[in-house]
């Protein structure tokens, strides 16, 4: 199973990731954890100790180098397309139980479609990934879908788009839905996060009425709480792991 996680900023998609990641862990799946969010902080939700130490593949200018044949940083010039990366899940991967974590980290933008040693390096690995790897695969990711492309998005079983109760929330979704229809990725499931009532619930169904629910997390301060406190979601006593857990059963 291949999953991926998108959604607007500041939404839960760390919070949430984190919480179904654990849960498939404890279930006694393999999964191999993606950090494809620059900003990341994946390992700290999922509790990996000392998780701000984990040097994300993107400024892993030495591999980068051996893997590709050119330094990273150079446009232009000539470099291999295809690097090895199959090696890399189980070398550079931070363990944590049945979990098997990777920091993606991100690559300064030279235009469109930049083709340079690590945008290439970071592709081939993703794809690897997605196609290749037999754990149960899920992806962190920024408000977009930067790291799929077509041949990746065929293999992904779910978009999971994290919202919450707000109209620019609404928007990104419907957003992401374009994105990802212009490469052929038509499974997307919402999970409706920070609910207070039934209003807020029945905002988000009414808004995003044609798109599959896969389910709700209540706004609770204790998830807050741990994210102060670097605590993972789900080490803390919070409904919104039995709701995760109930989530996992309907994919
Ligand atoms: N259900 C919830 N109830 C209360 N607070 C929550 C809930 N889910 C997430 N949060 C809080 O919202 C903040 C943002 O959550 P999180 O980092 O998971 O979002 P994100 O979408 O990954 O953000 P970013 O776009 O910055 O990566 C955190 O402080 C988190 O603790
Ligand atoms: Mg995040």
């Amino acid at each position: 199973m291949k999953l991926a996680v998108s959604g607007k900023g500041g939404v839960g998609k760390t919070t949430f990731a984190s919480l179904l990641i654990r849960t498939l862990s404890d279930q006694g799946k393999k999964v191999l954890a993606i950090d494809a969010d620059p900003d990341a902080n994946l390992a700290a939700g999922l509790g990996i100790p000392d998780a701000d130490r984990i040097v994300p593949i993107a400024e892993m200018k030495d591999l980068i180098c051996e893997r590709t044949g050119a330094q990273p940083g150079t446009v232009g010039g000539y470099f291999k397309l295809n690097p090895q990366v199959d090696d890399l899940p189980d070398a550079l991967s931070a363990k944590l139980d049945n979990i098997k974590f990777m920091r993606l980290g991100g690559v300064k933008k030279g235009g469109s479609g930049c083709i340079c040693p690590e945008s290439t390096l970071l592709r081939a690995l993703v794809m690897h990934i997605v196609l290749q790897r037999d754990e149960v695969v899920v992806m962190d990711m920024e408000a977009g879908i930067e790291h799929l492309g077509r041949a990746t998005a065929k293999a992904v079983d779910k978009l999971i788009v994290v919202v919450e109760p707000g109209r620019r929330s609404i928007d990104t979704a419907e957003h992401i839905r374009q994105l990802a229809s212009e490469i052929n990725l038509h499974h997307i499931a919402i999970v409706g996060n920070k609910i207070r009532n039934a209003d807020d619930e029945a905002f988000l169904k009414t808004h995003l009425s044609d798109f599959e629910f896969l389910g709700f997390l209540p706004q609770d301060d204790r998830l807050i709480e741990a994210d102060l406190k670097g605590v993972s979601p789900y080490d803390v006593e919070s409904p919104a792991k039995t709701r995760v857990g109930e989530m996992v059963g309907r994919l």
